[in-house]
């Protein structure tokens, strides 16, 4: 039981490491482009990206948006490739996949 506990605690620890860093790499990389509060940027807000799609697709389409922009329904590729590892690239995934949780949140407060 204990062992559980501990490994649990563990876990938690080690995914909100990833959301933290994934925190900081959106404050650099992306927030110019891409708000998470709900407003316009010039790219989509990340809360209305959390709920449609997965962290897997977030991270492809952060690693290489020329190569997804067609199969993400878009027209034209706007959005620059950056110069990320895959590592920060799966933490920024991470960050943007868990604001789904500030949505419901963000919606009551617009009303
Ligand atoms: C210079 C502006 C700019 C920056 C910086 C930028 N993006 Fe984008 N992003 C865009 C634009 C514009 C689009 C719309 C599609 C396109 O033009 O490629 C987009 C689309 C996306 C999409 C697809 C959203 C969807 O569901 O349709 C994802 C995911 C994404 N960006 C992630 C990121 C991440 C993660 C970062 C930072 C590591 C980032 N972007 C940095 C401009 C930017």
């Amino acid at each position: 039981m204990r062992n559980i506990s501990l490994t649990l605690l563990l876990l938690s620890t080690l995914l909100s490491a990833d959301i933290t860093r994934g925190q900081a790499v959106y404050k650099s990389n992306c927030a110019m482009c891409h708000t998470i509060d709900g407003r316009s940027g010039l790219g989509p807000d990340f809360n209305m990206v959390s709920y449609t799609r997965t962290n897997a697709q977030i991270a492809h389409y952060a690693k290489d948006p020329y190569a997804m922009y067609r199969s993400f329904g878009y027209d034209a590729n706007a959005m620059p490739t950056l110069p990320l590892t895959d590592q920060e690239i799966e933490d920024v995934a991470d960050y943007i996949g868990s604001l789904v949780k500030f949505k419901k949140w963000m919606i009551k407060k617009e009303k």
